[in-house]
C-alpha cells in the first residue's frame, strides 16, 4: 500500500498556494505516495476532516488562486484537547507525513509537533506578508504587492486629474515589505512603514514638494503603522497576532496630511484584495518548486524541516529556526527607501 502524505494550508490564504499543493501531489505521485487534503488547516486535523487528493484535482490549478484546501487560523495549542485531537488524526488517517503550509504561525505549530512529538512534518513558506525568516522570500508576495503597485498607479492618475494627494493602505501585519515593495515600484512619494513611526513633518514637507511639482502625491501606507499620538486598542487572533481590519490608518492619515498641507486628500483600502486572484508568474514558480521540494524531503526522510528559497536554490532549513523571529524590513532596505522617497 503507498503511504499517505497530507497536505494543509492554514493562516491567512494567498497566491501561489495552488501551485504549490498541485507540487507536492505531482512530485509525491510520482514517488510513490497517495495524498490527501486536510480541510482549513489545523482545524482539520483537529477535526480529521479530509479528502483524497488526486493528480487529476490538481493538475488545472496552477493559475487559480486561493486555496483548495481551505484554511483557517486555528491554532491547536489554544483549543482543549486539540494537539492530542491532532496527533489521534495523524494516526486514524494512517499518515506518513505532513506537510505544512502556512506563514510563521502555521509552521510554529509545525515546529512544535516535531519537536514535541517527532510528528513527521515538513513546512512550505507561504505568505504575502514576506516576513518569514529564512527564505529570500515567500510566495504570494510578488502577487500580493503587484496588485497594489497597480492599484497605486490608479490612484495617482484619479488623483492627479483633482490636484489631489492620494493615500494607499496595503496589508503586512508586522512587517512593511509589501508597503515598501509597492511604494518603490509605483514610484510614490512617501512610504509609511510599521518599523517606524510615522514622521508627520517630513511627510508633510515631502508631499507639499511633490504636489508643487506634479499636482499629485502619493502615500503609500502599510496597515501597521504607528502614527505619533495616537493609542492603539488591538483585539488578538489565536496566535496573539494583532486583528487589523478596524484600523484605517489610511483614512487617518488622509485627515492629517489633510488639515496639515491645505491639499485635497483621499484615501483607499486595498485590503483583502491584494490576496485575490491569479498568482504571477514568480509566485506559480515559487510555489510549484517549494512544493516539489516538501515531497522531496519526505521522501529522504528530512522532516522538521520547511523547504527555503536561498538564492536560486530551494533547500531545507529548520522550522524552529524559520520560525524564531520576524523578518521586518531591514536598516539597508530602510536606506535605500530614504533614497528614493
Ligand atoms: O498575514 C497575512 C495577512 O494578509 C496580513 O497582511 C493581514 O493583516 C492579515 O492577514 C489579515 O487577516 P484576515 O484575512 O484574517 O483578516
Amino acid at each position: 500500500m503507498a503511504k499517505r502524505i497530507a497536505i494543509l494550508t492554514g493562516g491567512g490564504d494567498c497566491p501561489g498556494l495552488n501551485p504549490a499543493i498541485r507540487g507536492v501531489v505531482l512530485k509525491a505521485v510520482k514517488l510513490g505516495y497517495e495524498c490527501v487534503g486536510i480541510q482549513e488547516g489545523w482545524r482539520g486535523m483537529i477535526d480529521a476532516a479530509a479528502k483524497p487528493l488526486f493528480v487529476d484535482d490538481v493538475k488545472e490549478i496552477v493559475g487559480n488562486g486561493g486555496t483548495i484546501l481551505g484554511t483557517s487560523r486555528t491554532n491547536p495549542y489554544k483549543k482543549e484537547g486539540g494537539v492530542p485531537k491532532v496527533l489521534e488524526t495523524f494516526r486514524k488517517l494512517n499518515l506518513h507525513a505532513l506537510v505544512a503550509m502556512g506563514g510563521e504561525d502555521t509552521l510554529g505549530v509545525a515546529a512544535k509537533l516535531f519537536k514535541e512529538h517527532k510528528v513527521n512534518v515538513v513546512g512550505v513558506p507561504k505568505t504575502m506578508d514576506n516576513d518569514l525568516d529564512a527564505t529570500d522570500y515567500t510566495f504570494g508576495f510578488d502577487t500580493s504587492a503587484t496588485l497594489a503597485m497597480e492599484a497605486a498607479e490608479r490612484l495617482v492618475d484619479t488623483g492627479r486629474s483633482h490636484r489631489r494627494i492620494m493615500v494607499l493602505e496595503v496589508m503586512g501585519r508586522h512587517a512593511g515589505w509589501v508597503a515598501l515593495f509597492t511604494a518603490i515600484g509605483a514610484g510614490a512619494d512617501y512610504v509609511c512603514l510599521p518599523e517606524r513611526p510615522v514622521d508627520i513633518k517630513d511627510m508633510v514637507a515631502k508631499l507639499k514638494a511633490a504636489h508643487a511639482k506634479k499636482n499629485v502625491a502619493l502615500v503609500i501606507a502599510s496597515e501597521a503603522v504607528d502614527i505619533p499620538g495616537e493609542k492603539k486598542e488591538e483585539e488578538l487572533d489565536e496566535f496573539g497576532h494583532m486583528i487589523l481590519k478596524a484600523r484605517g490608518v489610511a483614512e487617518r492619515l488622509c485627515k492629517i496630511i489633510e488639515t496639515e498641507t491645505g491639499i485635497e486628500t483621499r484615501s483607499a483600502v486595498i485590503g483583502h484584495m491584494q490576496r485575490g486572484g491569479s498568482p504571477t508568474l514568480f509566485d506559480r514558480i515559487l510555489g510549484t518548486r517549494v512544493g516539489v521540494k516538501a515531497a522531496e524531503l519526505v521522501h529522504e526522510g528530512k522532516f522538521g524541516n520547511m523547504t527555503a528559497l536561498k538564492g536560486d536554490q530551494v533547500v531545507p532549513v529548520s522550522l524552529e529556526a524559520a520560525t524564531a523571529r520576524l523578518k521586518t524590513v531591514t536598516p539597508e532596505w530602510l536606506a535605500l527607501s530614504d533614497d528614493l522617497l
